[in-house]
């Protein structure tokens, strides 16, 4: 994939976006990551690239409101990172955006019925692009992954000795 950027991350003004965008400022240099900012308020993201003392980023501007402005960024980059909830309200144009552009997309979710929409309708389109949909990642969904994985280790077809 040849993109200008690696990672955007969309929704960096918002609180979980500016936790992110603190561990990519830290991280992103030692890893040779290109990477960028994202959001619907330039003055705003400008105040965000100024709390970061590494690895400035790049600043674009996009509203979920405005569909080209999604499709322009998603276009730059390998993968979006998206903050902006709530997703069942927000995310589907986000999506379908990076579904149509071949883009790798991660969120931080915690819905299950936007999750079971995007699986239910788009997957077909997903797998054709290329482009992985990866939800729930990270903060409260880790302990229900801890609890499947726990779950699958422990359950005795898996395990027959135990
Ligand atoms: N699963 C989990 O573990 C987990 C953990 C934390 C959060 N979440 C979810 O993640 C979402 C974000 O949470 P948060 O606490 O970080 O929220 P937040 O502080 O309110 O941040 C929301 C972000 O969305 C942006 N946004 C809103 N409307 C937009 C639009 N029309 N176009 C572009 N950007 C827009 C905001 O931009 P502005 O700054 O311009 O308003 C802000 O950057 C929520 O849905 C929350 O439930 C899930």
């Amino acid at each position: 994939m040849d993109r200008k950027y690696d990672i955007i991350l969309f929704g960096a003004t918002g609180f979980t976006g500016k936790l992110v965008a603190e561990y990519l400022s830290n991280h992103a240099y030692t890893e040779n990551i290109s990477w960028a900012i994202a959001g619907r308020d330039a003055e705003k993201l400008i105040d965000v690239s100024n709390t970061l003392s590494e690895n400035k980023p790049a600043i674009i501007t996009a509203d979920i409101n405005d569909v080209i402005s999604l499709r322009n960024m998603v276009s730059q980059t390998k993968i979006l990172m998206n903050t902006v909830g709530p997703f069942n309200i927000y995310g589907k144009d986000v999506v379908t955006s990076c579904i149509e552009s071949g883009t790798h997309y991660l969120d931080i979710t915690g819905e299950p019925s936007f999750v079971a929409d995007l699986y239910n309708n788009h997957f077909q389109s997903a797998t054709g692009y290329k482009a992985c949909i990866v939800n729930c990642c990270g903060f409260d969904s880790i302990p229900a992954d801890f609890a499947a994985w726990l779950t699958a280790k422990n359950y005795p077809f898996t395990n027959p000795k135990h």
